[in-house]
């Protein structure tokens, strides 16, 4: 048989955790809160409004209520920053998301400041960017957050480990250095960042003892980049050109799966692998915003 890493069942993981949320969200319904989440999306991007819809989808299975705003692409920054100061004053809402990214007319760095610290589930504003790098408790990034609990429960702590990060987004590749080499349990990893720049790319990604690919370019990583017995994550959703597929496409990483998957101890598959992780997280953070609220009164 074929020699093949195993795959890490993202889904599965996923799953694990929004039980644990289920009964939270219940526990603040006997209080009489309902975590609410409201998603903001400007303009049509399709991929953007797949996620969009995965998380409206992800808030309802869960009992929480979902406030989606479509806004059209042509929209001026003043309008959306006024649905955001609305969204901040409204005491349904516990959680405000900014589907990234935006028009060009907009700066994104203005809105993403405009929200509410204490409503940023997804830890973005600056303050909670600062939180994160300081290990303060605050909102952790969805997807760099869902890549470390992948990890840990997936048997693969990054305690003392090398940890390749292949991406140097806000999104993903900072926040996800940020978080892995923090001094606490599930993190103490020694963290390299590899970019467009980085010379020598491979002689790096080889190193890793878990290589994280973050870029967003389809099949980069080619099993001559990966450490033999390697943890492989992939955070890549690539769009490439299929003539067999209904919607003339598929989802592919940022990983060669089916060159890499044979060298490694174990590798995310897209879709099923990062994916799922981020919608969790992000009904985690709008769960512990809810519980907050509480808490303070
Ligand atoms: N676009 C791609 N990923 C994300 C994310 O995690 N949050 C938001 N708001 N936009 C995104």
């Amino acid at each position: 048989m074929e020699k093949t890493g195993k795959i890490i069942d993202g889904a599965k993981i996923s799953e694990e955790i929004r039980q644990g949320l289920r009964r939270e969200v219940e526990a603040l319904a006997s209080r009489g809160v309902t975590p609410g989440l409201a998603v903001v999306l400007v303009g049509e991007d399709p991929a953007s409004q797949v996620y969009v819809r995965r998380k409206n989808k992800s808030c309802v299975d869960l009992g929480l209520a979902s406030f989606s705003h479509e806004l059209p692409a042509d929209c001026t920054q003043d309008r959306l920053l006024g649905l955001i100061a609305e969204l901040n004053a409204d005491s349904r809402v516990h959680g405000i998301l900014v589907q990234l990214p935006l028009p060009k007319q907009i700066d994104e760095h203005k809105v993403l400041l405009a929200i509410d610290p204490d409503k940023d589930v997804d830890g973005f504003h600056p303050v909670n960017v600062g939180k994160m790098l300081s290990g303060e408790p605050g909102f952790l990034p969805c997807t760099p957050a869902g890549c470390q609990q992948l990890l840990i429960r997936s048997g693969y702590n990054p305690d003392g480990k090398h940890v390749v990060i292949v991406g140097r987004s806000n999104i993903v590749g900072k926040p996800l250095a940020a978080i892995l080499m923090q001094k606490a349990p599930g993190a103490n990893a020694t963290v390299t960042i590899c970019h467009s720049r980085t010379r020598d790319l491979p002689s790096i990604t080889r190193q890793g003892e878990i290589l994280i690919a973050a870029i967003g370019v389809p099949r980069f990583i080619k099993a001559d980049m990966v450490k033999e017995g390697a943890v492989v994550i992939d955070v890549g959703v690539n769009r490439v050109a299929d003539a067999t597929a209904k919607a003339g496409y598929r989802l592919v990483g940022d990983v060669d799966f089916e060159e890499v998957k044979a060298k490694v101890e174990a590798i995310t598959p897209v879709p099923g692998g990062v994916g799922p992780m981020t919608i969790v997280m992000l009904m985690k953070n709008t769960v512990q915003s809810a519980r907050r609220t509480l808490e303070e009164a």
